[in-house]
């Protein structure tokens, strides 16, 4: 049935829809994904992910066009990012055609649930890979579950696109180790920095940035997100083993070369900040989310600031920022030419 959400409003937050697609991986194969109605499913106590996290997830939004088209934004991206944290966990995992297959059945189950164009609203995806099988041994997912789910969703931050929001670096909890687990999408790296995020909020902070574990000089990424800043005409953006490779910012690094900046990818140290004219996080549930104020102490609660870093406005995103948002979301929803051919019709 046709839903009537507050689609200005929905914010960020699960909502039962339709139905979820399921597909298990059980003696060496995928089953044929199903359309399953009951959202909540039966786990032996035992399943590896309950206790050991064998568990990988993926983030991605379909949008409704102002031409009245269904767009799945980069979903053969979020398919590969699946396949690599499958293998970092040495579990089975969907191939690209499955996953892009099970993400559009899981539109077309919800379609009720899409948000209508011209509300800024979307349905986000949440495919999730886990270890199913009943186990005590420290040994990899013989039996696993692959599900897609799908949410109507708003702003990230629950204020209005491009409201700029204050983040403070986190220096007392580090949120991926050298050489460990950061740059692929597990759901064990979200679980840990959930104290960080309680006591940031407490403290009046919106969003965290973290540093490298090793020297905590250079800059990684958000606890959601990618970072990105703006110098002069160049998009800059952290270089680093430790950060997800966002396909937001990849899709954003390519439409920054195509109007002409200078794309640098590079280690961007904690020092550089007050270089920066503009600084944003980007992701898919955040899209892009501008920063007005990065400040920097020794531990979340400290009174004792050691940096205060402010980047242009705290009521308006900056210029390059907004043209770079516009673009990507009106290629999402089909009033820019989607000349990268990123999107994927239903
Ligand atoms: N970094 C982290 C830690 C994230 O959780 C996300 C969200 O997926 C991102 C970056 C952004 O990645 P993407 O643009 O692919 O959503
Ligand atoms: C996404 O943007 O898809 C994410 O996964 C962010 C989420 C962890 C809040």
């Amino acid at each position: 049935m046709k839903q009537n959400l507050d689609w200005n409003n929905l914010g960020f937050e699960v909502r039962e829809t339709n139905a979820v697609i399921v597909s298990k991986f059980k003696d060496g194969v995928w089953s044929e994904p199903e359309v399953v109605k009951d959202l909540n499913m039966v786990l032996n106590v035992y399943s590896g992910v309950l206790h050991y996290a064998n568990s990988c997830f993926e983030g991605l939004k379909a949008f409704r066009g102002v031409d009245g088209k269904v767009r799945l934004f980069r979903p053969d991206e979020n398919a590969r990012r699946m396949q690599r944290a499958g293998v970092f966990l040495d579990m089975a995992y969907p191939s690209e055609e499955m996953f892009v297959k099970m993400c559009l059945m899981c539109v077309k189950e919800n379609l009720d649930f899409l948000p209508p164009y011209g509300y800024n609203a979307s349905m986000y995806l949440r495919p999730l890979l886990i270890g199913s099988n009943p186990q005590l041994n420290l040994l990899t997912s013989t039996e696993v579950t692959f599900i897609v789910m799908g949410n109507p969703v708003g702003s990230y931050s629950g204020t209005a696109s491009l409201t700029p929001v204050n983040a403070v670096i986190c220096r007392d909890f580090d949120r991926a180790a050298p050489n460990g687990t950061g740059s692929y999408k597990l759901s064990a790296n979200y679980a840990p920095s959930f104290r960080a995020y309680n006591r940031a909020h407490a403290a009046g902070y919106k969003e965290i940035l973290f540093t490298d574990s090793l020297t905590h000089t250079k800059i990684d990424e958000f606890g959601s997100s990618n970072f990105f800043a703006i110098k002069g005409n160049s998009y800059v953006t952290p270089l680093s083993d430790s950060v997800l490779p966002s396909i937001t910012n990849k899709s954003l690094q390519q439409l920054a070369a195509d109007f002409g900046m200078r794309v640098e990818k590079r280690v961007v140290p904690v020092s550089e900040l007050d270089e920066f004219s503009e600084v944003n996080a980007c992701g898919t549930a955040v899209v892009i989310t501008p920063i007005w104020n990065i400040v920097d102490k020794a531990t979340i609660e400290d009174s004792a600031i050691i940096g205060n870093h402010v980047f242009g406005s705290k009521e308006v995103c900056g210029k390059t920022s907004a043209m770079l948002y516009n673009t990507i979301r009106g290629i999402q929803d089909g009033t820019v030419e989607d000349a990268h051919s990123w999107c994927i019709t239903l």
